[in-house]
């Protein structure tokens, strides 16, 4: 490895003055991805616990591009979830960022993503089992908590710009999750709707930017299991039912569906 490489490395791995302050907790990682890591952290008070999501510098960019881009993805984060929260649609609050040095600081959503929540349950349901069908009223309810919060997020003029079911939580309801039984809890599908991870969303009310926010999480769901594919209609039933003009972008998303099949065939 060269020097410069080496010493871009290691300058990653200094992280803000944020992460040392005071009144935080010591900073956990929690998860790594291409672009970002995920730290949960405490916001002013020991009891507030919140997600610190840090954009570390990327040794192989242009220096002043590599900012400039940083800078410009996180304040086009945060500003998404303010009109997002503001608007009533279910994503986490945004408590405090420095676009300059790489970090935006939001609340901390208690649970667990659903594609973790959905393989859990699904694998449950197979140890025991369970006929196909089988308490297919839980996954039907869950999918259409999911429609119903992908078409506020479209009715107030967003789209997600990635839409998989690592970016969507499910929270227990406190009398469920919290001071319940949390293992059973763990096994069901119930619990609140939330959207996370905005890195790629945009302002945009174009029926074709919402039916491909739709066909992403659609073939996300396909990915998890084919069961869940099938109950995807219910996603759409709900979805068309949550904002005027929803049903254009349903046909919409046949279009999309189609290109998408031909673009496998060619490879
Ligand atoms: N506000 C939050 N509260 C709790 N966990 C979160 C929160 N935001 C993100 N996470 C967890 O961290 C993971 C990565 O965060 P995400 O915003 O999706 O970043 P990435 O761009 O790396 O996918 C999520 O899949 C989720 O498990
Ligand atoms: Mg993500």
């Amino acid at each position: 490895m060269k020097t410069e490489t080496k010493q871009a490395v290691n300058k990653q791995r200094v992280l803000p003055p944020v992460f040392q302050y005071p009144s935080a907790a010591v900073p956990l990682l929690i998860t790594q991805g291409a672009e970002a890591l995920l730290y949960r952290s405490t916001y002013l008070l020991p009891s507030i616990p919140c997600a610190l999501k840090y954009r570390p510098s990327k040794p192989y960019r242009h220096p002043i591009l590599d900012v400039r881009l940083t800078k410009h993805r996180i304040l086009s984060e945060a500003r998404v979830l303010v009109k997002c929260k503001r608007e009533g649609v279910p994503v986490p609050a945004v408590y405090a960022l420095d676009e300059a040095a790489g970090w935006l600081m939001i609340e901390w959503i208690e649970g667990e993503v659903v594609r973790i929540r959905l393989n859990e349950w699904l694998k449950r349901r197979k140890d025991e089992d369970l006929a196909e069908g089988v308490d297919d009223e839980q996954l039907l309810e869950l999918m259409t908590r999911v429609g119903s919060a992908v078409g506020r997020l479209h009715a107030v003029g967003v789209v997600h710009g990635d839409l998989t079911t690592s970016n969507l939580m499910l929270r227990p309801r406190s009398r469920e999750g919290l001071n319940g039984d949390l293992g059973a809890a763990v096994n069901t599908l119930e619990g609140d709707i939330v959207l996370i991870d905005f890195g790629l969303a945009s302002q945009s009310q174009a029926d074709e930017d919402r039916a491909v926010d739709l066909y992403v999480l659609e073939r996300a769901f396909g990915s998890t299991h084919p069961r869940a594919e099938s109950l995807f209609g219910e996603v759409l039933r709900e979805y068309g039912k949550s904002f005027k003009g929803a049903n254009v972008v349903l046909k919409k998303l046949e279009e999309v569906r189609m290109r998408g099949r031909k673009r496998s065939m060619i490879g």
